[in-house]
């Protein structure tokens, strides 16, 4: 099956590319499709926004697509920046504002008060409107300071549960294996399989 990966964010793709890799999918994405309207992310949860993400895609392509959307939730911040995560320091705001923000908000708290988890919401659409969507979690705490190089985003300052390392100071395949994109799609990989539910029978 030939899906488009509702995204142009290379690091995506290939998170994407890398936890796909043996599933019967011929993987496409929005680099490829440069006239595609940029989707307005208004949704209030994860899931409203990956399904309008996948459903725009799949009607502008005329093949299934995958769209995922993603945040971290901070116990401590009320569950913010949640959907706002890519923007939370303002419009446009690069991944180092946007961490700082939250280091910033979280001060002096206490070790035990940081917790803290990653959502993935992965959705398929195809043309027709039908959608499944595909849900991974991953907890953790926030570090006092960034520590690693890899990843993107929050990842420096996201430290899994059970680790002592953050998600940027392991290699792509340890995050793989523990993260919340990881979970969505291993769950999304079942139901290709047919292990569970229906994928746009
Ligand atoms: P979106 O899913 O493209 O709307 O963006 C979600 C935002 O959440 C990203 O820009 C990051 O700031 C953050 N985020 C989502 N997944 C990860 C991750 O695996 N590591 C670090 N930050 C992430």
């Amino acid at each position: 099956m030939k899906i488009v990966l509702a995204t142009r964010n290379r690091k995506k793709v290939e998170e994407f590319q890398r936890v796909l890799v043996g599933a019967p999918l011929q993987l496409l994405d929005l680099r490829g499709y440069p006239d595609a309207p940029e989707v307005v992310e208004d949704g209030t949860t994860f899931t409203e926004n990956a399904v309008k993400k996948a459903l725009q895609v799949a009607r502008f392509t005329g093949l299934p697509a995958l769209a995922d959307d993603s945040g971290l939730e901070v116990d401590a911040l009320g569950r913010r920046p949640g959907v706002l995560s890519a923007r939370y320091a303002g419009p446009g705001a690069k991944d180092r504002q946007n961490l700082e923000r939250v280091l910033v908000e979280l001060g002096e708290c206490p070790e035990l008060e940081r917790t803290a988890r990653f959502v993935c919401v992965l959705a398929v659409a195809d043309a027709s409107g039908q959608t499944q969507t595909f849900e991974g979690v991953v907890e953790g705490r926030i570090a006092r300071t960034p520590q690693g190089e890899n990843g993107f985003g929050y990842d420096p300052v996201f430290v899994p549960e059970g680790e002592g390392r953050s998600f940027a100071e392991m290699s792509p395949a340890e995050k793989d294996a523990l993260s919340h994109r990881g979970r969505a799609v291993a769950r999304f990989v079942a139901a290709l399989h047919g292990h569970v539910g229906p994928v746009l029978a």
